[in-house]
């Protein structure tokens, strides 16, 4: 093992929790760099499965140190709520968790911001989580956030707290809303930033001297590359950036300690939201994935959108991120298809495209080329060495690494932590 960035090469829910979770078996330190309760993370361990939206994956396992990067928005009271959860599941927090003083904070306006942008775009809205995330991040590039380092000065932070939502109930009552009662949510947040403040420290400083040490660390990527603020299909992106380069300014440690980047790759296409989705199925194909991938958002529970694995953007993912080895999950969700479909080019006025086209704007109109191979149609649940695959798995998986000139090294055949196997 040596310093891994983990990221998702789709829209989001490749199963990033899961592969962290399998993966901290040999890690010590832990670090989320991006995001924040917008994501939604499922770790299944034995009959308990647990959805961590905040908290990094590495959370499950005792002798993991976790952190909350600097590049990361957090809602206060989200991350109460999750780390209560925890502990009420039995698992131990003493000092196993630590949150940068550089991180953001989410608070009630930006949550309110959030929907209220929403309504306004009306049928060009984002489909975003409405979890505050994007206000949060602007008023961080527009220099006018609150950081978890202004909560060490109580007496500062309730300044900065109500400033801030002085300036929000302008435009809210403006806008025909309630303004926020800032006395009432502070009475609220105050025992929340008392509970919270232990954690707050200089993470950057944490995870350099671990490095130092010569500690293995795994950066757990949230979302996916084509949520990406610059790379993804802009305006319908989230708010961070979600690719590898995001792990280094997101906590503070140079590209000269990054190892590896393994990209995660869902063996099919699903998005939740709003926005483009080059291979998106509306036939019986599309509704077979989503039965037997389950596929529901994990934080809004929304239905995702499904479809067949789409090998150009997937591949332009791969460069983006510089993924040197691939994890392919949900497989075993293909185990019923007769054929599987691969989206090897697209085609836009009659011209074909191999790689990501120039019309941005237009990326919703291309017609997939699929290339197709025979699906196995058999189980492969119970499968743990790639030689147990049946041939026509092994053949996609193959195809699959061709395709996107990279190395699958590991591969998921369900949700569980034992269904999984290197190669
Ligand atoms: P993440 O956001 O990337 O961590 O992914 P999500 O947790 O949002 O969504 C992935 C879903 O698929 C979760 O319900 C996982 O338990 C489940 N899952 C993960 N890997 C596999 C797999 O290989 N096969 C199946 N059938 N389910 C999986
Ligand atoms: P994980 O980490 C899938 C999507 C939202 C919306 C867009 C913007 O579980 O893979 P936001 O609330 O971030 O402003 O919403 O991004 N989105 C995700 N989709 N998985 C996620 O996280 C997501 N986090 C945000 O649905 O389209
Ligand atoms: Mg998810």
């Amino acid at each position: 093992m040596a310093n891994t960035v983990l990221v998702g090469l789709q829209w989001g829910d490749e199963g990033k929790g899961k592969i962290i979770d399998v993966l901290t078996e040999n890690t010590k330190v832990v670090v989320r760099f991006q995001g924040g309760n917008n994501a939604g993370h499922t770790v299944e361990i034995g009959e308990d499965k647990y959805v961590l939206h905040l908290l990094p994956s590495g959370m499950l396992r005792q002798e993991t140190f976790n952190i909350i990067g600097n590049g990361l928005v957090v809602d206060l009271k989200a991350l109460k709520e999750e780390i209560e959860m925890l502990l009420a599941g039995g698992i131990s927090l003493e000092g196993r968790l630590l949150v940068s003083n550089r991180a953001h904070i989410i608070s009630a306006c930006h949550r309110s911001m959030d929907g209220m942008s929403e309504i306004i775009l009306g049928d060009n809205k984002i489909g975003t989580t409405k979890r505050g995330i994007g206000p949060a991040y602007a008023d961080k590039i527009n220099r006018c956030g609150l950081r978890m380092a202004d909560l060490i000065d109580i007496e500062n932070f309730k300044r900065k707290f109500i400033d801030q939502a002085k300036a929000y109930n302008e435009i809210f009552v403006r806008a025909g809303l309630d303004a926020l009662d800032y006395d009432k949510e502070l009475a609220e947040l105050l025992p929340v930033v008392e509970f919270l403040k232990p954690m707050i420290c200089d993470t950057t400083q944490f995870i350099n001297d671990e490095i130092a040490k010569g500690e293995n660390i795994l950066f757990e990527g949230a979302q996916g590359t084509w949520l990406d603020v610059d790379f993804g299909t802009y305006p319908f992106v989230t708010s961070s950036n979600t690719t590898s380069g995001g792990a280094c300014t997101g906590t503070g440690v140079s590209p000269r300690h990054i190892n590896h980047v393994m990209g995660i790759v869902k063996a099919y296409t699903t998005r939740v939201g709003e926005g483009p989705f080059m291979t998106e199925l509306f036939d019986e194909d599309g509704a077979e994935l989503a039965r037997v991938g389950h596929e529901f958002g994990a934080t809004t529970g929304r239905p995702r959108r499904c479809g067949w694995l789409d090998a150009v953007a997937t591949r332009s993912a791969v460069d983006i991120n510089g993924a040197d080895q691939l994890t392919l999950t949900k497989l075993d969700v293909l185990d019923g298809f007769k054929t599987i479909k691969i989206c090897t080019a697209y085609e836009l006025d009659g011209k074909i495209h191999k790689t990501m086209p120039l019309e941005l704007n237009r990326i919703g109109e291309v017609t997939p080329i699929y290339e197709e191979l025979p699906g196995w149609e058999s189980s492969t649940e119970e499968v743990r060495a790639f030689d147990q695959l049946p041939i026509n798995a092994q053949k996609y998986v193959r195809r699959i690494e061709e395709l996107l000139n990279s190395t699958v090294k590991i591969i998921s055949v369900g949700p569980k932590r034992a269904q999984t196997f290197t190669l």
